[in-house]
């Protein structure tokens, strides 16, 4: 699907209810920035609030990452492109049929999303990944799933900056990268680890920065995003 503007930084928002939501979102503008909705948000307020995104005019990725049997991740990704998301997202481990499939599934829609595969999940460690009978680095296996991706026609993957490099000149240059682990210099970093600044993670690869808390949770959201624009310019 084509994006509504040529905005580069997703906002995870990260929000329990729909007033809150709905309170950042009236601070920020279309043109500036995408919007991410996540597991908690969309369990809590649901379809009725992605639309209303959508209808102020926002680019909506839903990150539910679904990962099931081929036939239900298809009707799932079909009902997420019948809402109208802009990008939507399903676990690679889920194999070369679910993701096939779900391509197709999106193919037969008016809206096409875009549909971004999810290779191993950052918060897995080397040793969390061999408990799960996976004996080799997790970038090995971040590289061997974004390849499965992009030869079952998804669109991209969600990777760490730190992995962007490489996907792109394994992979393909036009295969979308969206990375969280995004901090301004001088933000909090949080629960992150291994973090880059906006113009660092898009130097690497980047296509779409999704980043949260230094806008999220900062008094001036607004401000914060203009802020992040100009150090890309
Ligand atoms: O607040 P912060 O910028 O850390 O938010 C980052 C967002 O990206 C959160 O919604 C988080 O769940 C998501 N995310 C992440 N790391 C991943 C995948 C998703 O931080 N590997």
């Amino acid at each position: 699907m084509s994006s509504n503007t040529d905005a580069r930084i997703i906002i995870a928002l990260d929000f329990k209810d729909e007033a809150s939501t709905l309170a950042l979102v009236a601070q920020l503008k279309p043109s500036l920035c995408k919007l991410k909705v996540g597991k908690e948000l969309f369990v809590r307020c649901g379809p009725s609030l992605v639309k209303k995104l959508i209808k102020q005019g926002f680019d909506v990725f839903l990150d539910l990452k679904f990962h099931d049997i081929p036939n239900t991740v298809a009707a799932a990704c079909q009902a997420a492109a019948d809402m109208g998301v802009w990008m939507v997202n399903v676990h690679a481990s889920g194999g070369r049929k679910m993701m096939t499939y779900a391509k197709e599934a999106i193919e037969q829609c008016q809206h096409k999303p875009l549909l971004i595969g999810v290779t191993v999940l950052t918060s897995l460690s080397r040793q969390d990944i061999s408990e799960i009978g996976l004996d080799l680095e997790p970038s090995e296996q971040v590289l061997r799933l974004a390849k499965l991706a992009y030869d079952s026609g998804l669109d991209g993957v969600v990777c760490s900056p730190q992995e962007a490099s490489m996907l792109k000149q394994n992979i393909a240059q036009d295969f979308c990268l969206v990375t969280p682990g995004v901090r301004p210099k001088g933000a909090d970093i949080g629960d992150q680890q291994r973090i880059m600044t906006p113009s660092q993670a898009l130097a690497q690869g980047s296509d779409y920065l999704v980043i949260g808390r230094p806008i999220t949770a900062h008094p001036e959201p607004i401000q914060a995003l203009q802020a992040i624009i100009t150090s890309l310019k």
